[in-house]
């Protein structure tokens, strides 16, 4: 599927001077693995999701959370406008009923001034419409906050944003016969969400130790808890964007941006709760597991690192659906991306909540883990599988005992080598 050339650029990633215009005061780059996820059908095309991780069992825990959705049909998806929120505060607001009146007899003339990006403009998006929110009672006394939506199209939007809400406030001070505070972008970025759903027949869940009718039922009772409970809560939703940060740092988006919106999202009504809900449906005597994901998904195709990282824009081509990889160098659109992405968080939860709601987590994280220690310990080629092998069987995952199984390793070589050379 992918080209020499991007092989390449895959193995090369970023060079020191690319890395130097990002950011300041440079002294190196941090590589991470990047895995794919496999088995992902959603909304009836299959996908490959690239997924830049430091966490063992992240990528096998997705492709079997995906491979299970497979028997349900795939993920069905879906998404609210690209619509983000500039927040312009305006202190020392004289009235601030005939502020907002003001404010919205000149609704027109405000959109106009935050109109700032001709290209969000030509595409169709930009400034679009705008509300008065009252904070009568803060620690620095009244203010009103004008919210104005920009849609952004495929650019996450953070650039034209922030420079709508600056070109708005100086009309808006006029407006209210106040003074402009804060203009700048919410991360909450509510109107702009995305949304996964899943229904898969309880035997699909189905094992030599376990019957999907039980497994399918005790997710939904991990769920209850993580809905009832904060302290459970921020685990499942952890669970949730270990897939989610993945694909959002291998597209070159903000991850940081999309994780502080989703974790307000999930204590909207004043209790944080798990981002997902999962339930048993019953139909024509047999059981199956629904399941949902929706949360405020702000990402973008175009500016920003998405552009300025060289893999980045790889990875956006290879998220496209299979089959169509090979016909043009375009990427996916935003709108698309925040799907897929919602399908992600959807399935990293279902994998994460099948194992510890049947074998456990630490079994599979000690096969990969043991990997980890082995290769800490000095292991190379086959020696890694042989170490980490004798530590799951120990069930001693300790870099100092893959240290002395590798020292009896390397001796045994040794000696079979040698036995080899004798005549
Ligand atoms: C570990 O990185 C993620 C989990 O703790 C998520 C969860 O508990 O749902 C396994």
């Amino acid at each position: 599927m992918l080209s020499r050339q991007e092989s390449e650029l895959l193995a090369a990633s970023m060079d020191i001077d690319r890395a130097d215009k990002m950011v300041e005061n440079v002294v190196g780059r941090l590589v991470l693995p990047l895995g794919i996820g496999a088995n992902f059908l959603i909304d009836g095309q299959q996908h490959l999701i690239p997924m830049a991780i430091e966490e063992p069992s992240v990528v096998a825990g997705v492709s079997s959370g995906a491979l299970l959705a497979r028997a349900g049909g795939g993920f069905r998806t879906g998404s609210s406008e690209p619509v983000m929120i500039a927040q312009i505060q305006l202190l020392d607001v004289p009235d601030a009923a005939e502020a907002e009146r003001a404010i919205f007899a000149a609704r027109a003339q405000i959109l106009a001034a935050a109109d700032k990006s001709p290209t969000l403009s030509q595409l169709g998006g930009g400034p679009k419409g705008l509300e008065v929110r009252h904070l009568p009672d803060t620690q620095a006394g009244a203010m009103l906050v004008v919210h104005l939506f920009i849609d952004c199209h495929d650019a996450m939007g953070a650039n034209a944003v922030n420079t709508a809400a600056e070109a708005a406030a100086p009309l808006l001070e006029k407006l209210s016969r106040g003074r402009a505070g804060l203009r700048i972008l919410s991360n909450l970025s509510d109107r702009r969400r995305a949304w996964a759903q899943v229904e898969i027949p309880a035997k699909a869940f189905d094992s030599e130790e376990f019957h999907g009718a039980e497994t399918v039922e005790r997710i939904a009772e991990a769920n209850a808890f993580a809905v009832a409970d904060p302290y459970r809560a921020a685990t499942h939703n952890k669970g949730i964007f270990n897939g989610i940060d993945a694909v959002l740092l291998a597209t070159g988006n903000d991850w940081r941006a999309v994780e502080a919106g989703a974790h307000a999202w999930a204590a909207r009504d004043g209790r944080y709760r798990a981002l997902t809900d999962w339930q048993l449906r019953s139909r024509g005597g047999s059981t199956s597991l629904y399941g949902r994901l929706e949360l405020p998904l702000a990402v973008g195709v175009v500016g920003g690192a998405t552009r300025s990282h060289p893999t980045a824009q790889l990875a956006l081509r290879i998220l496209q659906p299979l089959g169509e990889g090979g016909k043009s160098a375009s990427v996916i659109g935003a709108e698309r991306l925040s799907r897929i992405i919602a399908a992600v968080g959807l399935a990293q939860n279902l994998a994460a909540l099948r194992a510890l709601t049947t074998t456990g987590i630490q079994e599979g994280h000690m096969r990969l883990h043991a990997r980890q220690m082995a290769v800490t310990a000095g292991a190379e080629g086959e020696a890694v599988e042989r170490v980490a092998a004798a530590l799951v069987a120990e069930k001693e995952i300790r870099v100092e005992r893959a240290r002395e199984l590798l020292r009896e390793y390397k001796a045994q070589d040794l000696k079979e080598r040698a036995g080899e050379l004798r005549p």
